[in-house]
């Protein structure tokens, strides 16, 4: 299997190691417009096996995309972080550009490929590798719903004094202030979540779960790369080795939900040809009002894009 990562930045390079370090594929390749930097960080990585022992193989490359000809999958985090201040959607004139000249070249040399976008904001530029690649809706997906599950799965783990590893929950929408948890599909070791948190409790780390990324951002001036680049892994794990897992997921979606021509985050199975299925849960009257606020708020940016041309 061969794996590119299209920017080397913080969130690719972490991707890539994560890759190589539990040997999710045999071939990694990292790929940055900066000079020298995909290369380095490959040759870093690739100096760790020897001390981590895995032999997953990654090289770095400036630009050069013939490198990454016949990846299997493709993640694609090339663009800007937001910095203090900044809304993931005060990106999208920059890491549009970015995010279209990048999809060009991944599919001129690996036509085959699903891609997996992480750049903000999330769920516009999914839209934009989709407009551009034309591929089908099942290989053109966004990462964040797992990060921001994530967030809330690590808080609820904390508060709970439990492990994160029994910690289960669902999360839909668009990547932003908009997200939708969702506590009745929330479960500690099977347990529902409502049965061992109070409910101003939950409700806290809901809402530090929405602001999750802009925590990070106010501590360190950008914004946040470990979980953000396992997310991205765990993505690409599930596609190569064929897991079928049940993640959240950006996708275009098609009817499911009474939605249409919008991306969002929701229930999807993942497996070798990508999005298997879009899992439709039966949403409650406050659910879908949630869920409706965020569809209008993607929306919004997605014509900001349209009119972006
Ligand atoms: P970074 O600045 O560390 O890395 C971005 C890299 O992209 C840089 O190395 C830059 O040289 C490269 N790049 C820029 N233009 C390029 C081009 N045309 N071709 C190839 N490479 C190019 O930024 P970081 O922290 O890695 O974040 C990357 C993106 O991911 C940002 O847009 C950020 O907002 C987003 N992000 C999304 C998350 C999500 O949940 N979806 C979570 C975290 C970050
Ligand atoms: C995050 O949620 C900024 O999207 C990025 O960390």
């Amino acid at each position: 299997m061969k794996i590119t990562v299209v920017g080397a930045g913080n969130v690719g390079a972490t991707c890539a190691d994560v890759l190589a370090y539990r040997e999710i594929a045999n071939e990694i390749v990292l790929v940055d417009i900066k000079e020298g930097l995909a290369e380095g960080k490959a040759l870093d990585i690739w100096q760790k096996a020897p001390i981590n022992l895995y032999d997953s193989r990654t090289i770095g490359s400036t630009n050069d995309y013939s490198k990454s000809a016949g990846s299997d999958v493709v993640v694609i985090t090339s663009g800007l972080p937001r910095k203090p201040g900044m809304s993931r959607d005060d990106l999208i004139g920059t890491n549009a550009g970015i995010v279209k000249m990048v999809t060009e070249n991944v599919v001129k040399h690996s036509p085959e490929a699903i891609i997996i976008v992480v750049s903000n904001p999330l769920d516009v530029m999914t839209y934009q590798a989709h407009l551009t690649s034309k591929l089908p809706r099942t290989r053109v997906m966004g990462m964040a719903g797992i990060l921001d599950t994530a967030r809330y799965r690590a808080f609820l783990a904390e508060a709970l004094n439990v492990s994160p590893k029994d910690i289960q929950a669902m999360l839909m929408g668009g990547h932003g202030d908009t997200m939708v948890p969702l506590p009745r599909y929330t479960t500690v070791g099977g347990i529902p979540v409502t049965e061992m948190i109070a409910p101003d409790k939950l409700n806290a780390i809901i809402e530090r779960t929405k602001v999750g990324g802009g925590e990070l951002v106010k501590l360190m001036g950008t914004s946040a790369w470990y979980a953000p680049g396992s997310a991205a892994a765990q993505m690409v794990e599930a596609i190569v080795k064929d897991q079928r897992r049940v993640l959240p997921v950006c996708v275009q979606l098609d009817g499911e939900y009474g939605i249409r021509n919008c991306y969002l985050g929701v229930p999807v199975v993942l497996g070798k040809n990508g999005i298997e299925r879009v899992i439709e849960l039966d949403l409650n009257a406050e659910e879908k009002a949630m869920l409706e606020t965020s569809r209008k708020h993607v929306r919004e940016v997605m014509e900001v894009l349209d009119n972006l041309g």
